[in-house]
């Protein structure tokens, strides 16, 4: 059965960056920097309709090696992919520019330069080297962990003072108008505000926050998270269809965002009236996901915040019927993840991330995730589906300086 995937000491991937950047540049770094990917407790596709997200950091990270350099180029290399892009700070290139190449990874940190130039900020040539822990395509934030630390970099290298939430910002400009993916603040806001031992609890709208302990393994347990190793993509259409689907509804109803609406009942019935057949009763149920995810959040919230950790099960369970039922962003791999994962005897489980693929969290007893992680395998294998992965994980902490 597929391995539990180990993760590399922290050390050995910092010396490992370090290495790689002398043998790229010929020199010592300047520093190293670090952000993590993330997973979403709860709270899916509720940022964008300024609602209420409860991400947490994971250790799995991105590090990121720079050096202020003399010109005005940047030069990037991916440790992980063994390759370099070059460009300078005059050629930056949006991907609705005209003539813009198609994108690269590269994009994600060069497009965090771009967005800091945007805002105003003076910087000056990089070198950038990075090597990143976070799987790719699995719905963990592995390009806002690369964005993160690139603006963490920056920030440092180029004395710019800039709040954590405004550095979040800049990483999500260079995601939404420089890569091209019309994501919201939920991954780098995670990215760059997490605090170890604790969710991040998020007000998109008014952007105010609250570090919720979450301290699981006091309670005796234990979160999951299974890779089902099926890709995603937000630069593709179903992310932004759904996007467009929530501006509309708010839109025929009146309000500014998805989270104003206060009265369920009567938003979908509104939604039915004002658009009829299939395209309604679509609407109808992205509505309701919509609203009702903003609830489990602030119910996981309070649950959370009197320690209840084991009553947050059932709200998780919900969300990911919601997700599946309602907003249709779920896959056959991730469905027979959760299923599983729930017959093996996880407490509740839950689809993590933007969907169409990705990452299934669990809440489990502790000690178990690795006999339930094995049970998904074995239904992957029967199902023959290709091989998921899984390993357990803590809270950990958002963005910074490491060296
Ligand atoms: C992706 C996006 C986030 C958020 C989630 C869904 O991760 O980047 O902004 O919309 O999907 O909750």
């Amino acid at each position: 059965m597929s391995p539990v995937v180990a993760e590399q000491p922290h050390e050995e991937r910092v010396k490992a960056v370090l290495d790689g950047f002398r043998s790229a540049t010929g020199r010592d770094p300047d520093g190293v920097w670090e952000a993590a990917g993330r997973v979403n407790l709860i709270g899916e596709h509720t940022d964008y309709n300024d609602g209420f997200v409860m991400p947490f950091a994971l250790t799995r990270s991105a590090l990121v090696a720079a050096s202020r350099r003399q010109d005005d180029r940047v030069q990037v290399t991916s440790l992980d992919l063994g390759e370099r892009t070059s460009t300078g700070l005059d050629e930056f290139s949006p991907f609705d520019s005209p003539g813009a190449p198609a994108r690269v990874w590269s994009d994600y940190l060069v497009g965090c330069l771009w967005a800091l130039q945007e805002a105003g900020h003076q910087i000056g040539g990089l070198d950038l080297v990075m090597a990143s822990s976070v799987p790719v395509g699995a719905g963990l934030s592995s390009s806002a962990a690369i964005e993160c630390a690139t603006v963490a970099a920056a920030c440092d290298l180029f004395e710019l003072d800039i709040s954590p939430i405004d550095r979040a910002k800049i990483a999500r400009h260079a995601e939404n108008a420089y890569v091209g993916a019309p994501t919201g603040l939920l991954d780098q806001a995670a990215s760059t505000l997490c605090t170890e031992g604790h969710a991040l609890f998020m007000d998109c709208r008014s952007l105010e926050t609250r570090q919720v302990p979450l301290d699981l393994p006091a309670a005796g347990l234990e979160i999951l998270v299974l890779d089902t190793r099926t890709p995603h993509s937000h630069v593709d259409g179903e992310y932004a269809a759904r996007r467009a689907a929530c501006d509309r509804a708010s839109e025929l109803l009146g309000v500014e965002a998805l989270r104003d609406v206060t009265d369920l009942e009567g938003a979908l019935a509104a939604v039915g009236a004002g658009v009829s057949g299939q395209e309604g009763e679509e609407l109808i149920r992205r509505v309701r996901h919509v609203v009702t995810e903003d609830e489990r959040v602030l119910q996981v919230v309070s649950l959370a915040e009197q320690g209840r950790f084991r009553d947050l099960a059932p709200l998780l369970d919900a969300s990911h019927a919601s997700m599946r039922d309602d907003f249709e962003i779920t896959v056959p791999t991730v469905d027979l993840a959760v299923e599983t994962a729930r017959q093996a005897g996880a407490l509740g489980a839950r689809m993590t991330g933007g969907g169409f693929g990705g990452c299934v969290i669990a809440l489990c007893e502790a000690g178990e995730g690795e006999r339930i992680g094995a049970s998904v395998a074995e239904a992957f294998a029967e199902a023959s589906f290709g091989e998921p992965t899984w390993f357990t994980v803590v809270p950990a902490a958002g963005a910074r300086r490491v060296r």
